[in-house]
């Protein structure tokens, strides 16, 4: 294949003390260098071993114990990509990951960070970079009609939906107004002790979000699920009187759409009346099932999202946009304010009308130019070639959910509502830890051949293999490739439990 790069392969600059200083020609050729190393990399990607053969501190030791004492030719870094970088990586871009939950580098999306890097702004105040406060607005309210939910939410991006949960349980304890915790702090006299709540199924950025804000584990009651893995309302309505009654302020309600191990959906619309009845706030957590609302027929698992004082979900998941990305929306952003809002002399301002300062909205002063990657895969994809995408994927793991359902050495051990699929190994006359044994040494073993990774999770006290679909460039020969290591080393698992 011809190279785009006329320049590519002429022989490079010689370093010396000047070599950091890249004139626009050095920075032209270098970069057409690294922009063909990023798709030679992506045109092999699928040819490697998902996971790499590399075992602790090899990959430290392919780097020189000191720091080069003068600069090095671009050459020299983008080789130690392929010497000591590409051969310690795990392929998170591989069409046969299919472990935890997927995400893409999209095309669209590296040039986009590639832009958002050379701009290098710092939007922490509308002033300080105009652009990066709107653009990240302006597309993360197109997401809102995207997704049918509440177009008069007031959107941000944060780095992870683990920090979107920290923020939105900061702002639901503010919204506590009377114990005036900003000034008072947690642990003044006569302060009611706080409590969140959570399905057992919730993800652990939850309980970790409560321990930052000095609410303690304690602070999280987690809620038994049904027999589909969602929350029981019942069970919450119990806890959080209860909890009134021995003395607890019950504060919020952390409702998923789409948990992490099995996907499973909480009543949303049950949860909110319950939230609405005991002025509890609402967070919805739909960090991975949250792109799944672009398909008009997956719009009832979002039944009452519309209610939630907070939301978040990850363009950075299923929706094909380089992690870190994750989109964060609440009903409430002079609550917000009131928890994060404090200006040092230095960034005070004059008012401009209609401008946000979204460094009052959270706990980061720094803002990056996040939303480039963003705003650049919805408008390459458009918002019908990310639905199709999305689709196809539930339609793969609907496949998957098939064939395992018509093998009796397999059984699904979960509603797959979207593209995530958790099921297990049988092996009649094995005990159940010498099954979990063998699910635990299936998954290693399919692992184990290089084309395909699936991780493991527990369910109910069980060893459960999982299977989540959703990379870009996944298609059904790779889940059927999956599906056929799973078949094939079925028998050999269980041998070696038994
Ligand atoms: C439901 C849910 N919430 C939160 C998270 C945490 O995501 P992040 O890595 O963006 O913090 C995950 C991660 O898989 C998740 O599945």
């Amino acid at each position: 294949m011809e190279s785009p790069n006329p320049d590519r392969g002429a022989s490079e600059s010689p370093a010396g003390p000047e070599s950091w200083n890249w004139d626009p020609e050095s920075f032209r050729a270098h970069g057409h260098r690294a922009v063909d190393w990023v798709a030679d990399y992506l045109a092999r990607v699928g040819e490697l071993p998902v996971l790499p053969a590399v075992r602790p501190g090899d990959v430290a030791r392919g780097l020189p114990e000191h720091p080069p004492e003068h600069g090095e030719p671009f050459d020299a870094l983008l080789s130690d990509l392929d010497r000591v970088v590409v051969p310690g990586l795990t392929h998170w871009n591989h069409p046969g990951f299919f472990a935890y939950f997927g995400i893409t580098a999209s095309g669209p999306g590296i040039l986009g960070e590639l832009v958002a890097s050379a701009f290098n702004t710092n939007g922490m105040l509308w002033k300080t970079s105009p652009a990066t406060t709107e653009v990240e607005q302006h597309v993360l309210r197109w997401m809102l009609e995207m997704f049918d939910l509440p177009r008069d939410w007031f959107p941000q991006l944060v780095d992870t939906a683990s920090i979107g949960t920290l923020v939105a349980l900061a702002a639901a304890r503010e919204a506590q107004a009377d114990l005036e915790i900003r000034k008072e702090g947690l642990a003044a006299p006569g302060h009611p002790r706080l409590r969140a709540y959570a399905s057992e199924q919730a993800h652990s950025s939850v309980e970790k979000a409560l321990i930052t804000l000095g609410l303690g584990q304690a602070g999280l009651r987690k809620i038994p699920t049904d027999e589909s893995f969602r929350m029981d309302v019942r069970a919450l309505r119990q806890a959080v009187e209860e909890d009134r009654a021995d003395g607890w302020r019950p504060f919020a309600v952390i409702a998923t759409v789409g948990t992490t191990s099995t996907t499973s959906v909480d009543p949303v619309s049950e949860i909110a009346d319950l939230c609405r009845e005991h002025r509890l706030w609402l967070h919805v957590d739909a960090a991975y099932a949250g792109t799944a609302a672009l398909l008009p027929e997956m719009r009832a698992h979002f039944a009452g999202c519309d209610r939630a004082d907070s939301y978040l979900m990850n363009p950075h998941k299923w929706m094909f946009v380089p992690i870190d990305c994750s989109a964060f929306y609440t009903a409430h952003p002079d609550v917000l304010q009131r928890a994060f809002q404090l200006v040092p002399d230095y960034l005070r301002t004059e008012p401009a009308a209609h401008a946000t300062d979204l460094m009052n909205y959270g706990v980061q002063l720094g803002r990056r130019f996040r939303a480039i990657k963003l705003w650049w895969v919805i408008r390459t994809f458009g918002v019908e070639g990310l639905r199709s995408r999305v689709r196809e994927h539930c339609r793969l793991a609907r496949e998957l959910a098939r064939w395992i359902g018509s093998d009796d050495r397999f059984e699904i051990s979960a509603p797959a509502p979207f593209s995530t699929v958790c099921f297990r190994g049988r092996w009649p006359g094995l005990p159940d830890e010498g099954e979990d044994a063998a699910n635990e040494d299936l998954a290693r073993r399919v692992s184990g051949h290089g084309p395909v990774f699936l991780a493991t999770t527990r369910l109910r006290g069980r060893t459960t293999l999982r299977l989540a679909i959703g990379n870009l460039r996944s298609e059904e020969s790779h889940v059927r490739l999956a599906w056929e290591l799973l078949q094939s080393e079925h028998a050999a698992a269980g041998e070696n439990a038994g």
